[in-house]
């Protein structure tokens, strides 16, 4: 049997517990297989020579670990530069956080070129190649270039914009052309393949051969849509742990008058955090009852704090709190708990099974975990309510959810209010179908259609 070498920026050791939607679904993906995990070591070497970096090798269960470190050049271009200031922004809709800096794109290729060459040495002829995620586009095309004949497939977790938006990345129609390196493309969702397709259709001389086939610069590139899922064995199991279970009584003795609202994620602008404080301020103004009896927990952890955008945002978030807090809190009740930091993982089940409501209210997501986890936690005889933004990948799926506009902060306060009164026969049958749901298309499942579909491709 072929063995599976998967590529990402981000690794984590698939044993422990990780935070990132990529870390977490490869990790667990990848243990059940077993095979080779390369990416970046997360060390910084300051007077490192740029393109240049060491090579750690590492066993961990049955998962080789396989990481580089990057000079301090490098990370600044690659990963804080080209790949979280303009790929970021722009694949979630916001030009106008874009860093459009020329020089940031030479490291990107730089690194990718590294990467391809160290990546080559420890490839056998039959692995299956699969890489992750907007920093590692160009890495087919650079192993490609070095004579690599493997089947190469390639998944993108964060959403594809409409072409406009796409074609405003400098030197997009390169990036594009260069995923035609891969034999497969995975994107999340329909709109992301119906996007990527129209782009093919306006921006590049291809050939459309079918809804998923594109032919272009002598190749051909299967596109298909592969909505990412969760373990939810492994959550639900984690949900029975110790950690978990004191974690949801903690929460319970601590809010037994008080119904509990949660949002969960990085602290990042694509998660509409101001909006979800604003809309929680809408909340207590146009629904005085719930003025010292809800209270709104937000964990938001840090994530890619030099790049501006997310140090700007910190302080948004910060005086927003300040403000509600100041405005509606009282001796023995303050409206909004603000953790800016991880929650151990273990414990996580616990916090979302003793909410109320779950917000998860991104202005736009690849596909949004946190909201299938939460799912998985709920205790189905008393489940829980997902408020769910109809701009994450995860709407797609999630019909169930109560679907909403996160700009719109009136409209979104009515839905939180709905969700807070639903009687409980309409959350067990709301929360019945989306468990279903989540366990059809689980992290399993979508490994295994990935790599299927990757497999009944010819081999180049
Ligand atoms: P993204 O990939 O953009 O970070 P996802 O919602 O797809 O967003 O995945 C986030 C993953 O990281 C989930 O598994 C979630 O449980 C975990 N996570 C996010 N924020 C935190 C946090 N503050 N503490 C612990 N785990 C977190
Ligand atoms: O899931 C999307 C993603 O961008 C991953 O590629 C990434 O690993 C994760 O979010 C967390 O971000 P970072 O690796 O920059 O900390």
């Amino acid at each position: 049997m072929s063995r599976l070498v998967v590529v990402s920026n981000r690794i984590a050791d698939p044993r422990k517990p990780a935070s990132g939607g990529l870390a977490v679904a490869v990790g667990q993906a990848l243990e059940a297989s077993g095979g080779l995990w390369f990416g970046w070591s997360g060390k910084i070497v300051e007077n490192g020579t740029p393109g240049e970096g060491d090579l750690h090798l590492q066993q961990a269960g049955n998962v080789q670990l396989a990481t580089v470190d990057l000079s301090r050049e490098d990370h600044d271009s690659y990963y804080l530069g080209y790949s979280n200031g303009v790929l970021w922004p722009v694949f979630h809709y916001r030009l106008d956080l874009a860093d459009f800096d020329a020089g940031y794109i030479g490291g990107y290729r730089r690194v990718n070129q590294m990467f391809a060459h160290k990546l080559a040495s420890l490839l056998k002829p039959d692995d299956i190649i699969w890489v992750h995620d907007y920093h590692l586009i160009p890495l087919a095309a650079e192993l490609r270039a070095m004579g690599c004949k493997q089947r190469m497939g390639f998944f993108l977790h964060i959403p594809v914009p409409p072409p406009l938006i796409l074609a405003a990345v400098p030197a997009h129609d390169w990036l594009i052309r260069s995923l035609f390196a891969y034999d497969l493309v995975g994107l999340q969702s329909n709109t992301d393949v119906s996007h990527f397709s129209r782009y093919v259709g306006t921006e590049t001389s291809a050939d459309i051969l079918g809804e998923h086939e594109f032919r272009a610069y002598g190749k051909t590139l299967q596109v298909q849509a592969f909505p990412i899922g969760i373990d939810v064995d492994e959550f639900t199991a984690l949900g029975e742990g110790k950690d978990a279970q004191d974690m949801y009584a903690q929460m319970r003795r601590e809010y037994s008058r008080r119904r509990l609202l949660l949002g969960v994620e990085r602290m990042d602008y694509s998660k509409g955090l101001p909006q979800r404080l604003k809309t929680f301020r809408q909340l207590l103004q146009s629904y005085p009852e719930n003025v010292g009896s809800a209270t709104l927990i937000q964990i938001a952890s840090p994530s890619r704090e030099s790049v501006d955008a997310y140090a700007a945002l910190k302080q948004e978030l910060e005086s927003l709190c300040g403000s509600i807090n100041g405005d509606f809190g009282e001796l023995d009740w303050m409206p909004v708990r603000y953790i800016h930091r991880n929650v151990a993982r273990k414990r996580l089940p616990g916090l979302y099974r003793a909410a109320s409501v779950a917000l998860v209210t991104p202005l736009r997501d690849g596909m949004n975990l946190v909201a299938k986890e939460f799912v998985a936690a709920q205790d189905p005889e008393d489940p829980g309510v997902l408020v769910l933004s109809r701009f994450a990948g995860a709407a797609e799926q999630l019909p169930e959810a109560l679907l909403v506009n996160p700009y719109d902060t009136l409209r979104t306060a009515e839905t939180i209010q709905r969700a807070l009164q639903m009687p409980l026969d309409e959350r067990q049958r709301r929360h019945q179908a989306l468990l279903a749901r989540i366990r059809e298309h689980d992290v399993y499942w979508w490994r295994h259609q990935f790599l299927a579909a990757l497999a009944a491709i010819p081999a180049p």
